[in-house]
C-alpha cells in the first residue's frame, strides 16, 4: 500500500514537470542529463544501442517525438510489447533524467 501511494506521488510529480518541459518552460536542471546517461548505460543500452545508436533491435530512441512526454514515460514506466516494464525498478526522477537524456542529451547532436 505505501509503495502505491508512492507510485501515485510519483506519477503526479511527473506530470508536474512535464509541464515544466513544455517549449519555453525550465530547462532541465544540471545534472539531469548526466543521471539519465548513466542509468540509460545501465538499463536501456543492451536494446536500444550504446548512446542512443544502433539498437540492436528495439526502437531507436533518436526518433522519439519529442513533444510525447507522456507517451515516454508511460512506456517506460509500464512497458510495451517486448519493453520491459520499469516501475519496480526506476523512481519517477530516474524517468525524468532517462527523458532529459533522450530529447536534450545524447539524441539532440
Ligand atoms: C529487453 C530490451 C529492452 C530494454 C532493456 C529497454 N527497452 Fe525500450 N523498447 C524495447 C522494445 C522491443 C521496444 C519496442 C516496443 C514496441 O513498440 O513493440 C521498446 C520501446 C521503447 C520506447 C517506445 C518508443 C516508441 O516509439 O513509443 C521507449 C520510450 C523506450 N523503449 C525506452 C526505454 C528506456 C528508457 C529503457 C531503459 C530504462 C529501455 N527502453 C530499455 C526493448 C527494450
Amino acid at each position: 500500500m505505501r509503495l502505491r501511494g508512492t507510485f501515485i506521488l510519483g506519477l503526479a510529480l511527473a506530470c508536474a514537470s512535464a509541464a515544466a518541459q513544455d517549449p519555453g518552460g525550465k530547462p532541465f536542471a544540471a545534472g539531469q542529463i548526466g543521471k539519465g546517461a548513466a542509468l540509460y548505460e545501465t538499463h536501456c543500452q543492451t536494446c536500444h544501442g550504446p548512446r542512443l545508436a544502433n539498437p540492436e533491435w528495439a526502437k531507436d530512441l533518436r526518433k522519439f517525438p519529442r513533444e510525447d512526454h507522456a507517451r515516454f514515460v508511460d512506456t517506460v514506466t509500464y512497458g510495451v510489447r517486448n519493453m520491459p516494464p520499469w516501475a519496480d525498478v526506476l523512481e519517477p526522477d530516474d524517468i525524468e533524467a532517462l527523458w532529459a537524456y533522450v530529447v536534450a542529451g545524447e539524441g539532440k547532436k
